[in-house]
């Protein structure tokens, strides 16, 4: 079988992710011909890194290209829906980065439209963005692969197996990413990143939550369970005065109109709950946790930090640039050091099965289905957060992803 020849779009925090993850594959079941990105130099930088022969400032180069296949998508969010739009009509394969899409009201570029734009707009647009991209997918013979990684972290894979074999119902999940805040410029703008805490951090354990009760649903009757209604709230705690006057800053402050913190009720059909929380404002390295109460079983899934090595050092500089632990803030004293942070999560795990998917025709296990849900099931979130009431969501077909 011809080796499925991947362009690489963006160039900076995921791209690199990426590419340390496509290492394996790379020479018998991919190639990577090239990257493009805005940043020239960034794009030279990772064609270097990664012995990527060619580069292109316009994403539209390798869209002409006869050599690639498939475009990997690692551009901030608002790019997401027109890239991969214009992909399809160019008969390119796409593998998008979470979250698939948003409002970004590009109309109103001077606006802080995370302050002026109601949720009621942005949820109809957001959703209008989802029919649009699948519509065009549609129409074409491309496939889509959504990265979400939280599907494929074996942690979740063993999550999976214990709900199977328990047989028990799941009455309650509470699920977490936060963090100390993201390093990315698109990330503290509405009109750049679609949403705040949110959409970057919670994308993850909603979609996690959407998938594991479409699994159990299809287990038990073969119809994926639906999410029936949301409720939310949200914060900017980065703004409460006695914050603001504080010296030496831990965590990330510079936050514009988007939420730095949110917690949301997902209530499913079938009477369950999920609770989510996502925060920019947490110290101590990155929280990617979920616990699942079954009728008669608990699963605590601790994909970050988990304790299969912990470190003690009295000094912060004994480990040197040894790596640890993402967004963790010292290396000194007692720490949690993931020994393959990437495994842990599922990156590797989540790019073979789109690169086998692609070469086979299969669907991958996280595609569309689940990239739109978890918009409608955010931005319906956003809406309740605004409107303080719960917000139902119009019935759909069930997932398939
Ligand atoms: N799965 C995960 O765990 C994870 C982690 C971080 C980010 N993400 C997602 O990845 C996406 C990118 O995030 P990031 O942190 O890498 O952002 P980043 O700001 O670090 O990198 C974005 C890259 O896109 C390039 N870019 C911007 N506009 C472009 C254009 N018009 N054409 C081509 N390239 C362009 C920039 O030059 C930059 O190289 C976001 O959607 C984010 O939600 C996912």
């Amino acid at each position: 079988m011809d080796p499925l020849r991947i362009g690489i779009v963006g160039a900076q925090f995921v791209a690199h992710l990426h590419m340390q993850n496509y290492a394996r594959l790379r020479g018998w079941k991919i190639a990577i011909p090239a990257v493009a990105s805005r940043t020239r130099a960034r794009a030279d930088e990772l064609a270097k890194k990664y012995r990527i022969p060619e580069v292109a400032d316009d994403f539209r180069r390798l869209l002409d290209r006869k050599d690639i296949d498939v475009v990997d998508l690692c551009v901030p969010t608002d790019l997401h829906h027109e890239f991969i739009i214009q992909a399809a009509q160019a008969g390119k394969h796409v593998i998008c980065e979470k979250p698939l899409t948003g409002y970004f009201g590009q109309d109103r570029p001077e606006e802080r439209i995370g302050f002026s734009v109601d949720r009621t707009t942005m949820l109809q647009e957001a959703l209008a963005n989802c029919e649009a991209v699948a519509a065009a997918l549609k129409g074409s013979k491309v496939r889509f692969c959504y990265a979400e990684n939280w599907v494929y972290a074996p942690p979740v894979a063993k999550l999976k197996k214990l709900i199977q074999v328990s047989q028990g119902t799941i009455l309650d999940i509470r699920a977490e990413e936060s963090h100390s805040g993201s390093h990315a410029a698109y990330s503290r703008q509405w009109k750049t990143s679609g949403g705040g805490a949110l959409l970057r951090l919670g994308a993850h354990p909603v979609s996690a939550v959407l998938h594991l009760k479409h699994f159990e649903g299809m287990l038990k009757t073969g119809r994926g369970v639906q999410l029936q209604s949301v409720t939310a709230e949200v914060g900017q705690h980065t703004k409460v005065e006695s914050f603001k006057k504080e010296r030496q800053k831990w965590i990330v402050s510079s936050w514009d109109d988007v939420e730095d913190w949110a917690t949301m009720i997902m209530n499913f059909k079938d009477g369950s709950q999920a609770v989510i929380t996502a925060s920019d404002g947490v110290l101590g390295g990155v929280r990617n946790t979920m616990t699942v109460y079954l009728s008669n079983a608990v699963v605590q899934v601790n994909i970050n930090p988990n304790d299969t090595v912990m470190a003690y050092a009295p000094s912060p500089h004994i480990f040197g640039e040894e790596y640890i632990a993402e967004k963790l803030e010292t290396k000194a004293g007692w720490n949690f050091a993931s020994p393959d942070e990437d495994w842990v999560r599922g990156y590797p795990q989540e790019l073979e099965d789109f690169v086998e998917c692609l070469l086979t025709g299969r669907e991958p296990d996280s595609g569309l289905d689940l990239a739109c849900q978890t918009v409608e099931a955010i931005y319906a979130a956003y809406l309740s957060a605004e409107k303080g009431k719960r917000v139902m969501l119009e019935k759909r077909p069930p997932l398939t992803a």
